[in-house]
């Protein structure tokens, strides 16, 4: 038995994360996965998060029970008008279906199974991802018998967006086509369209009836503030581009292990919103039957009390301001200190969670092996592994990569 199955490559971000606990190096870096460190590069539990958990430790009217299968309804109400707006059309015209899901990676498998059950496909199931992604979009698209094709998004020759080959694709595409999008602060390369450029996309997506799946895992964590951070999408609504969003609050609320996500689809009407819902919970009860419950009820209480809400917008812009911080030094010592070979303006100008260095497999892998700073071999850093302390470090390390 079992001869048959052949033996898998272990995830290229999570074997990261267990090869540097396992490292006893003292100058050891995590800069692989996408998860916040303070600025002693300890987890961070956000202070909002304490406050509602001791809330939610003197409930005592609290139990076990089962959520309904679409999940908490404060908490699927409160993250629609996070993402959407308060105002969107979506929502007041009853045309927004939102479901709660096990985090983002759950939002994305959710969606994904529904295009591949019910979306009026032209042809094969196909979704164009840019190229590059977060790497588990391919899986997740394949797992549901949809097939990945790349458009162009990074161009390595200005370290920025490779627009025209992003809109040449989206021209090209069969009409009604999929298109997976990152909503702010794209993963792995930092790099987002303008609102112009978005404008731009939005038009032609429209034009050519396509369908805008956007993933949003890092909402305030591109300009540290959640409205903005949600432009895009809320645009896209507005001009009635037909979408799907995928939501995460692992990052923007530090809640990893708790699984707290949802997915919104916004459908032409509200009869149409219905059927989709109907179908999303046949989807869901046969997958997971009812989400998890504790970390919907953190979120429902920050997201429905002003207090804790303010107090997470600030919790959220002391992320990103560190963030930023740690992008202004890495350049300056690499650019006033060490004279590094090559221009280091891209690690300010990209934004969010990662920088994408530039550095290629080989030297991503030297970065690793030799100088024990744990990196994704396409280049990617997290920012968020940066600090104080180890940011001269990396910097040298960098330095001396880049120079061979
Ligand atoms: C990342 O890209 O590092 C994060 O999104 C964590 C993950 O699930 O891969």
């Amino acid at each position: 038995l079992w001869d048959g199955v052949p033996l898998a490559p272990p995830d290229s971000i999570f074997k990261l994360t267990a090869s540097y606990k396992a490292d006893t190096n003292e100058k050891k870096v995590n800069l692989g996965v996408g998860a916040y460190r303070d600025d002693n590069n300890r987890p961070w539990v956000l202070p909002v998060v304490k406050k509602a958990t001791k809330i939610l430790l003197n409930d005592e009217n609290l139990d076990h029970e089962y959520l309904p299968i679409t999940g908490l309804p404060e908490f699927t109400a409160g993250a629609a008008k996070l993402i959407l707006g308060p105002n969107s059309r979506g929502i007041t015209e009853g045309r927004a279906v939102s479901v709660q899901t096990i985090s983002g990676t759950g939002a994305n498998h959710l969606g994904a199974l529904f295009l591949s059950r019910f979306y009026g496909w032209n042809g094969a199931p196909k979704v164009y991802l840019s190229n590059p992604t977060w790497a588990n979009h391919h899986a997740i698209f394949k797992n549901v018998g949809i097939e990945p094709v790349d458009y162009p998004y990074y161009d390595p020759k200005t370290i920025g967006l490779d627009f025209n080959g992003f809109i040449g694709a989206l021209q090209a595409a069969t009409p009604r086509s999929v298109f997976l999008l990152h909503a702010c602060a794209h993963n792995p390369t930092g790099v987002d369209p303008t609102e112009e450029q978005w404008k731009t996309i939005a038009s032609v997506m429209l034009e050519k009836g396509h369908y805008a799946f956007f993933d949003c895992a890092y909402q305030g964590f591109a300009s540290g503030d959640l409205d903005r951070d949600a432009w895009a999408v809320r645009y896209f609504v507005e001009q009635g581009v037909a979408l799907l969003v995928c939501q995460s609050f692992a990052k923007n609320a530090g809640l990893y292990g708790e699984r707290v996500g949802a997915l919104h689809v916004v459908a032409p009407t509200k009869e149409a919103a219905d059927r989709v819902r109907s179908q999303l919970s046949v989807l869901q009860r046969s997958e997971i039957s009812n989400p998890p419950s504790h970390g919907a009820r953190l979120i429902a209480l920050i997201l429905n009390n002003g207090e804790l809400f303010e107090a997470w917008k600030a919790d959220v812009r002391t992320m990103a301001g560190r963030i930023i911080e740690m992008r202004k030094e890495l350049r300056r010592l690499l650019t006033d200190e060490l004279h590094t070979p090559g221009n280091w303006n891209h690690i300010v100008e990209q934004i969010g969670m990662f920088s994408f260095t530039g550095l290629n497999a080989a030297q991503s892998k030297t970065m690793v092996e030799k100088a024990h700073i744990y990196m994704t071999g396409n280049g990617r850093i997290s920012m968020a592994g940066l600090n104080r302390q180890n940011v001269g470090y990396v910097a040298a390390s960098l330095d001396a990569v880049v120079r061979g």
